[in-house]
C-alpha cells in the first residue's frame, strides 16, 4: 500500500429479504415528502412498488412519484426530475431500481436547486456542489446489482445530442444516506440484465486491480471478490433464483464500487471510458459495452503489465504456473476472461449492440483518456482496440 487516504463511507446499508421493515427505519429520520422515482416500470410487474408503497405509508409519508427513468439517463430527464423535485419542495428522493434509477436521483439531487447549467457545471467541468448549498438527501431501493451506485457517489448521465456520457463521482454528500438490498428483489431481472450486471461487477473489479504493481491489501481483497463472482456467476445464470448466488453477486457488486478496493492504489477505468463512448453512440446496456471490449483491451495492455496479469491468471482462474513465463500465463488468463464472458452469455463483442466501423472513429474520440493503466492510450490505439471487438 502506497498511496495516502481517507476513507469513510456514510452510506447505511440493509442487507436481507426483509425490505419492508428496513425501508420504514431507514427512511423514518428524514422529512415528510418523499419524491419516489422508478424507472419503465418492472417495479410495477414484479411487487416491488407495492411494497415500497406500503412501507411508505406505514412510515407516514406524503409520495409525490417521478417514473420513466430510461436506462442511461439523459440531461431531458434530469431537467424534468429537477423541476419536480423543486415544485414540490421534496425532502427525499428515493430511488427504486437500478444504477440508473439511482444515477439519475444523485443528478436531480444537485441540480433541483442549482439555477444554472447543471449538465455544464457537474458533468462537463466536474464541479462538486459548494459546502452549505442546498442538496437533497438520496435513498435507493436496489432492484439491479451491478453498478454499485447504492454505495458510491457515482452518477452518470447521458447527452444524446453532444454524443457524451459522462460519470461524475460526487462526494460523499450526494452518496445514498441508505440503500436497501433484497437480493429477491432482483429474481425478476431479465437474464441479459442480469448478465450485465455481473460483468459489470467484474469489470469494476478488474479496473482497480490492473493497475499499479505494489503490494496492496486492495488487490487481495479485489481477488477475493472475482473469485466470488465467477463463482456465484456460474450458480446463478443456471438457476437465477439461487437466494445464495444472488446474494453474493449483490453483496460483491456493491464493495466492488463502494471506493474500498480502490484505495491507495492507481486505477485504469480505460475499458468503462471506452464503455461509455460506445453507450453514447448506441444506448447500448452498459455491462455489455465493457465486456464487448475488455479482451481486445486486455489482450492488448497486457504486455505492458505482464506480472500483474500472471498473477491474475494464477490467483484469480486458478491456472497451473508450472513450466511457463509470465507472458504465456497471462494470456491464459485472458482466454479463460474469454471463456466465462461467453460462458455466461454476456457480448464478447461491440457488433451486435449496435456499433458499426463508421462510428469507431466519434467513439474514439469520445473516449476520455486516463493514465491510471498500465499503458496511456492513443486516439488510434483506441480504434484498433475498437476494430478488434467488432
Ligand atoms: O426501468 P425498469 O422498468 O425498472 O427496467 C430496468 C431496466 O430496463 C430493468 N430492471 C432493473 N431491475 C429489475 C429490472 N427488471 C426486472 N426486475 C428487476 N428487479 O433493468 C434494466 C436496466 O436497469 P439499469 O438501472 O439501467 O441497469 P444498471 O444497474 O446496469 O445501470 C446502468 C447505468 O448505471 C451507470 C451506467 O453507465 C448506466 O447508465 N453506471 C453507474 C455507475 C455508478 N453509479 O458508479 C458505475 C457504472 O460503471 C455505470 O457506469
Ligand atoms: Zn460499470
Amino acid at each position: 500500500m502506497l498511496g495516502n487516504f481517507v476513507y469513510a463511507n456514510p452510506t447505511k446499508l440493509y442487507f436481507g429479504d426483509e425490505p419492508k421493515n428496513n425501508l420504514i427505519e431507514a427512511i423514518s429520520g428524514f422529512g415528510k415528502k418523499v419524491l419516489l422515482t422508478y424507472g419503465g416500470g418492472s417495479i410495477k410487474r414484479n411487487g416491488i412498488y407495492d411494497d415500497v408503497t406500503a412501507a411508505l405509508t406505514e412510515a407516514g409519508k406524503e409520495v409525490v412519484e417521478l417514473s420513466g427513468v430510461m436506462p442511461n439517463p439523459t440531461v431531458e430527464k434530469v431537467e424534468e426530475g429537477r423541476r419536480i423535485a423543486r415544485e414540490n419542495n421534496v425532502d427525499i428522493i428515493l430511488a427504486v431500481g437500478g444504477g440508473s434509477t439511482i444515477d439519475y436521483a444523485k443528478a436531480v439531487s444537485v441540480s433541483a436547486w442549482y439555477d444554472g447549467d447543471a449538465w455544464e457545471r457537474f458533468w462537463l467541468h466536474h464541479e462538486d456542489p459548494k459546502p452549505g448549498e442546498r442538496i437533497i438527501p438520496v435513498g435507493a431501493v436496489l432492484t439491479m446489482a451491478g453498478t454499485g451506485s447504492e454505495m458510491n457517489g457515482g452518477s452518470v448521465i447521458t447527452n444524446h445530442a453532444t454524443k457524451l456520457k459522462i460519470g461524475k463521482v460526487f462526494g460523499e454528500e450526494v452518496m445514498p444516506k441508505f440503500a436497501i438490498l433484497n437480493p429477491k428483489y432482483t429474481f425478476s431481472l431479465p437474464h441479459r440484465q442480469m448478465v450485465a450486471g455481473i460483468f459489470d461487477t467484474m469489470s469494476h473489479i478488474l479496473e482497480q486491480y490492473l493497475s499499479g504493481d505494489d503490494d496492496s491489501t486492495s488487490d487481495y481483497l479485489a481477488e477475493g471478490l472475482m473469485r466470488s463472482v465467477i463463482s456465484s456467476s456460474r450458480v446463478a445464470v443456471k438457476d437465477p433464483e439461487n437466494y445464495e448466488a444472488r446474494s453474493n453477486l449483490m453483496w460483491s457488486a456493491t464493495w466492488a464500487l463502494n471506493t474500498l478496493i480502490g484505495e491507495g492504489k492507481t486505477q485504469d477505468w480505460m475499458v468503462h471510458m471506452i464503455g461509455q463512448a460506445i453507450g453514447a453512440y448506441t444506448d447500448a446496456t452498459h455491462g455489455m459495452t465493457l465486456s464487448g471490449i475488455s479482451v481486445a483491451y486486455y489482450r492488448y495492455i497486457m504486455r505492458y503489465g505482464t506480472t500483474r496479469f500472471a498473477r491474475f491468471a494464477e490467483v484469480v482462474w486458478g491456472i497451473d504456473s508450472k513450466g511457463k513465463t509470465e507472458a504465456q500465463l497471462a494470456a491464459e488468463g485472458i482466454d479463460a476472461l474469454e471463456a466465462w464472458i461467453k460462458e455466461i452469455g454476456a457480448a464478447s463483442e461491440i457488433t451486435s449492440l449496435g456499433v458499426t466501423e463508421d462510428m469507431l472513429e466519434g467513439i474514439a474520440r469520445a473516449s476520455f483518456i486516463l493514465k491510471g493503466g498500465y499503458k496511456k492510450l492513443t486516439r488510434e490505439e483506441i480504434v484498433e482496440i475498437l476494430k478488434a471487438s467488432l
